[in-house]
């Protein structure tokens, strides 16, 4: 988006003159040039927004491929949005293989929390045994990641359970399916400046579900045949389901992830993928393919971020990602705010 005059993501206030590039026809319809008013899209999660209260931006990782870094990027983000930028963040994990949740608390205390209930799938089973929605505030952890450094990262765990129930979902009657855990978070969100949703690689209902309440969503992908082939299905499934919605689901981005200077594959994808004006824009921090972002995963407390992803450079990378991350989500989610 490029923003007409001398205006600072950070000094919206009432309207602006905006160009829309091509690739955002869903945002921007009618016009390719038009004054914006930031009248902020009632959100399904927001059923009475009050003027004036903040509100955080709300962003899944979704790619319907699996193994390109969704997980990772998203934990990345997560930390150094807390350690780095000073920003209250709430990890959603909607994958049935919680690897976020194992990252960010450990495989023993994962466990824990799914035989006492205290995970996502509680919401979920309430809404097929026709209970009234739950608040999902007693479901968060709190201060989670084994990282001291981090501080405002709190986390709605992850279960295995997910699994069946993403199939039992599409059967339940008389409420809509897509808006479960929409009801759930219905006056937690407010409480961050951030929420990042880890979606599972499928379109299944716990996923519409994440992106459901999502303002915006990024596309991490390696840049690999096999990988970049999926984006086109996954941007037109979101916009199908945004239309379906009638909410705006903004693409952020491409995020290359794992990725090999001394590869030609890579080398010429990222030219292809520059080159599509259809596809959305790519970050132009790329995170590389790295051993030590790879032992991140690990539930250990490094000392320092840099230390934890890597001091020659991958730190540094995911550092920039977020900054960019930071700028692109005031300026594209920029609505009300
Ligand atoms: N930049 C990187 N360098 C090396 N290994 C990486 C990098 N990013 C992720 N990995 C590793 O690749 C594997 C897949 O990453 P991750 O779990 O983040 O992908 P995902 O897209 O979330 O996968 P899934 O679709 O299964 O949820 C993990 O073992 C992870 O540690
Ligand atoms: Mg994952």
């Amino acid at each position: 988006m490029e923003l007409r005059g001398d205006v600072a993501a950070s000094d919206f206030v009432s309207s602006v003159e905006v160009v829309a590039p091509r690739d955002e026809v869903w945002d921007w319809p009618a016009k390719s040039s038009r004054t914006l008013q930031f009248d902020r899209p009632q959100r399904v999660w927001e059923p009475k927004p009050t003027p004036g209260q903040s509100r955080p931006y709300v962003v899944a990782t979704f790619n319907l491929k699996g193994g390109v870094g969704k997980t990772t990027t998203t934990a990345a983000l997560a930390e150094i949005l807390s350690v780095e930028f000073g920003k209250r963040v709430l990890l959603i994990d909607l994958d049935p293989q919680r690897n976020l949740t194992t990252m960010m608390v450990g495989e023993k205390r994962a466990a824990e929390l799914d035989s006492s209930d205290h995970t996502l799938a509680s919401i979920f089973i309430d809404a097929l045994m026709r209970q009234p929605p739950r608040s999902a505030a007693g479901l968060v952890q709190h201060h989670v990641s084994p990282m001291n450094v981090v501080t405002s990262v709190d986390l709605l765990a992850a279960s295995p359970k997910l699994i069946a129930l993403q199939d039992d979902m599409t059967r339940l009657t008389g409420a809509d399916p897509t808006t479960v855990l929409a009801k759930a978070v219905s006056g937690l969100l407010t409480d961050y400046e951030f929420v990042l949703i880890d979606c599972p690689p499928n379109l299944g209902m716990i996923t519409q579900n994440g992106l459901r309440i999502a303002d915006g969503y990024l596309i991490p992908t390696i840049p690999d045949f096999m990988s970049t082939y999926g984006i086109p299905p996954v941007q037109s499934h979101v916009r199908h389901l945004a239309s379906q919605w009638s909410t705006p689901i903004t693409e952020l981005g491409v995020v290359i992830t794992k990725y090999r200077r001394s590869s030609a594959v890579h080398q010429r994808i990222l030219d292809e993928l520059r080159e599509n004006r259809s596809l959305p824009r790519l970050f132009p921090t790329r995170i590389p393919e790295s051993n030590q972002i790879a032992a991140a995963a690990e539930f250990t407390d490094f000392g320092s971020l840099r230390q934890k992803y890597g001091p020659g450079g991958q730190f540094l990378a995911l550092r920039e990602l977020t900054s960019d991350f930071l700028a692109t989500t005031r300026i594209k989610l920029a609505w009300g705010r």
